[in-house]
């Protein structure tokens, strides 16, 4: 399979935002937009991940499609019990959340997810059957310095012992180097091409399967165009702009038309 067949995905991140209103809000006018011009499933992915607060409301909703709800984080702990202020795998499954984010600089940087973590969540939520949108990227440092490719597969290699072969399936990476996370500066579509494509050459060293490959970083219904039809890149994580309904739908027709 091309890297073109696969079926793009686009995911908003809404990190801590927004208030309960603008989350009815936002539903309703997502809502509104896929009724109006409705994007396929086959022709594009669509997830949130909102707050924990907020997942319920968004599962909830009946959209003319599927948007599926996916958890900002998962606990390294499984199952239930004495575990104040976690949330498992096994039970964000049972209340049919079946996607989490592992791995995004936020968390690595000031949440002290190092790899050892990393590596736990992972093995619980691909225990559970969840799918992981799993997270790397280079600082600006890194990338001055020349190391970016170095440090991002490196990133991807740190993993490879916890995902079992065909659980790969369960595995989206999303490439958002940091400099350009609410920088407004997003990696040219040469760049991010650029690493794309070793990505998916280091993944093919490690797996047969075709993994979805998301770019993140400033993307925004004015640059979509450009990274969607890069040929190694899959969908978008987008944050900023996915708090609001229509750049998030703007950003979302470009990947299911390109
Ligand atoms: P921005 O789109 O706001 O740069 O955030 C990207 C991101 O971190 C998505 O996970």
């Amino acid at each position: 399979m091309s890297a073109k067949k696969i079926t793009p995905w686009v995911v908003g991140n809404w990190k801590m935002n927004p208030q309960q209103q603008k989350v009815t809000e936002w539903i309703s006018q997502f809502d509104t937009a896929l009724n109006n011009s409705p994007i396929d499933e086959q022709k594009c992915h669509l997830g949130i991940a909102p707050t924990a607060l907020a997942l319920s409301e968004l599962k909830a909703h009946k959209f003319n499609r599927n948007v599926h709800a996916v958890a900002q984080d998962v606990s390294r702990f499984s199952g239930t019990g004495a575990f104040t202020g976690e949330m498992s795998a096994e039970l964000l499954k049972d209340y049919q959340i079946d996607y989490v984010l592992i791995g995004h600089s936020e968390r690595r940087e000031l949440l002290n997810d190092n790899i050892d973590v990393l590596k736990a969540k992972l093995k619980s939520a691909l225990s559970a059957g969840i799918t992981v949108i799993y997270c790397v990227g280079e600082t600006l440092q890194q990338r001055e310095d020349g190391q970016a490719e170095q440090i991002v597969l490196q990133q991807i290699c740190d993993i490879a012992s916890t995902v079992g072969e065909t659980q790969w399936a369960q595995i989206l990476v999303a490439y958002e180097p940091i400099w350009a996370i609410g920088t407004g500066k997003t990696a040219s579509p040469e760049d991010a091409q650029a690493m794309h494509e070793k990505i998916r050459a280091g993944l093919k060293q490690l797996t047969s399967q075709d993994i979805p490959l998301l770019y993140g970083g400033s993307v925004k219904p004015e640059n979509a165009v450009d990274l969607a039809t890069c040929p190694d890149i899959n969908g978008a994580l987008v944050g900023g702009a996915s708090l609001q309904a229509d750049s998030f739908y703007k950003i979302a027709a470009a990947f299911a038309e390109n």
